[in-house]
């Protein structure tokens, strides 16, 4: 069981995904995306959503925040905030489950939308994950 996040960290990544949606690029889709990070050591890595013509080669927000963080050498998280202007709060995708799981089962995601706010935790969104484990490298 991973502690409940402090309301003053969760601010600081919703203000950090807000800015980060604010510079999606979706024209596709129109469905913009913010992400925050928070990296075992404190630092927080936004990302965003950036679409492509070649629909497929879209890349998500989470994914975005995820391979920033390790290109600065941080592959230990603490937290993912979501940020999104749908009316409901959304849950990463399969995909970006399956990319946040590489590092680490047990990260709370803390999704907003409109005002409301919904919590998960990644072990939840997805069970019977195939993780380092599988390959029996861990
Ligand atoms: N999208 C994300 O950025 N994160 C998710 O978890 C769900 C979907 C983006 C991809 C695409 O640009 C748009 O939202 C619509 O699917």
């Amino acid at each position: 069981m991973t502690t409940p996040p402090e309301r003053a960290v969760v601010d600081r990544l919703r203000a950090s995904a807000e800015e980060a949606m604010s510079r999606a690029y979706a024209p596709y889709s129109g469905f913009r995306v913010g992400a925050a990070l928070l990296g075992r050591d404190g630092s927080v890595f936004p990302g965003c959503n950036v679409e492509n013509a070649g629909y497929s080669s879209t890349i998500c927000a989470e994914r975005t925040a995820v391979t920033s963080a390790v290109v600065r050498g941080v592959r230990e998280f603490e937290l993912l905030v979501l940020v999104t202007e749908a009316d409901e709060p959304t849950p990463p995708c399969g995909v970006c489950r399956q990319v946040l799981v590489e590092f680490g089962l047990e990260l709370p995601v803390i999704s907003f939308a409109r005002g409301r706010e919904a919590r998960w935790n990644l072990a939840d969104l997805l069970p019977h994950p195939f993780t380092p484990a599988s390959l029996g490298r861990v």
